[in-house]
């Protein structure tokens, strides 16, 4: 079976071709970071404006790098939600659309569970059961995983996601949006012994995240430090922001040992944009290394926003034979415990 994924719940486009036989045939993605760049986040209207303009084009690019015609596609993959309702709306009227009249099942796919299994997409996939550690840029979230569709949600952040946190602590130090990366590079440079940000809730039993109180405390520590600018010396910037890195790893990877070790499991699965990050897969894998654990994770280009997994996750649901009807929905809010497990060929949903 042949895919087509289109992803578009926040600001990236991405689309992609999956075979079910031979893997990922074709994928482009266009972000719009340098849209919302003057306003320091991502505006909604903007977001939707621009997938707009950017759909078609990119269908057209994958369609014509993968060498196919129209009706060579067995079916469409659209991300539904969680995220921006306008953007995720584009991707659904223009996925659903070209279903209709392509005359092929077309499902509405939820982004985090594309996020979740886009190490799939990875030579040697993890296999289940396993706990897995979602981090983007609205979610923060420790889940069983049993199968495809059998999730337990085992914590989450009770205030800001960690993608979040980093981009919050990015605009702190006068960093560019996205600031993950931006606090990673800095970070290389910055001094480890000079600060010690806290821990948030890891002295307490629970798998659940706040990063609130270490945002405060990135802000009164660049506070006391700032010069005339505004802002603290190069030097400081950097010490600062290896800090913040490292109070995060370090918060997510007990709780990650704290949820194998609960659900008596093996394997974690890093996924979502902050899985990206260098030191936390470092960190885990030392910290997981001396319990026989393993983690397990995609390339970086998987991890953030992407047409693949939305293709791939999609895939998996319509040859199961679920698919979605003519009558749109998207849900900017959605719980990923109420997704229905995989159904055989031919069951009813
Ligand atoms: O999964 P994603 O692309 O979009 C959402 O679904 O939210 O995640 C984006 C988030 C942003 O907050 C970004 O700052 C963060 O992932 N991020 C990183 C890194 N790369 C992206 N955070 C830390 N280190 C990175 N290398
Ligand atoms: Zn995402």
């Amino acid at each position: 079976m042949r895919i087509l994924g289109l992803e578009t719940s926040c600001d990236e486009t991405g689309v992609a071709i999956y075979d079910t036989e031979q893997g990922l045939l074709a994928e482009a993605l266009y972000s719009q970071v340098e849209v919302h760049a003057e306003y320091g986040g991502v505006v909604p209207e903007l977001a939707s404006r621009d997938h707009v303009r950017k759909a078609l084009p990119l269908i057209q690019q994958v369609m014509d790098e993968a060498g196919l015609t129209a009706d060579q596609i067995d079916g469409i993959a659209y991300t539904s939600g969680p995220g921006l309702v306008g953007a995720l709306m584009v991707g659904a009227a223009v996925g659903r659309s070209l279903a209709y009249a392509w005359q092929v099942p077309a499902v509405g796919v939820h982004h985090m569970e594309g996020h979740l299994l886009a190490p799939m997409l990875e030579a040697n996939p993890p296999a289940f059961p396993f706990v897995a550690l979602l981090v983007s840029g609205g979610h923060t979230q420790l889940v069983r995983v049993d199968a495809i569709g059998e999730y337990k949600l085992l914590g989450e952040s009770l205030d800001d996601a960690a993608g979040e946190a980093f981009d919050k602590a990015a605009k702190m130090l006068d960093l560019d949006y996205p600031g993950g990366p931006r606090i990673a590079e800095l970070a290389k440079r910055g001094d480890k012994t000079r600060f010690k940000f806290p821990r948030p809730m890891t002295d307490r039993p629970g798998l659940d995240f706040s990063f609130s109180g270490l945002k405060t405390f990135t802000l009164n520590t660049v506070a006391k430090f700032a010069e005339a600018d505004g802002l603290p010396d190069d030097q400081t910037c950097a010490d600062i922001a290896c800090a913040f890195e490292e109070a995060v790893v370090a918060t997510l990877v007990i709780k990650c040992r704290r949820a194998l070790q609960q659900e008596d499991l093996k394997t974690l699965v890093i996924a979502g944009g902050v899985s990206a990050n260098a030191r936390l897969r470092e960190d885990l894998e030392a910290a997981l290394g001396k319990f026989d654990a393993k983690v397990r994770y995609a390339r970086p280009e998987y991890c953030t926003d992407n047409g693949a997994m939305i293709a791939y996750a999609g895939a998996q649901r319509l040859v199961a034979g679920q698919s979605d009807g003519l009558a749109l929905t998207v849900t900017p809010r959605w719980d990923m415990e109420t997704l229905p497990p995989l159904l055989s060929h031919g069951d009813k949903i």
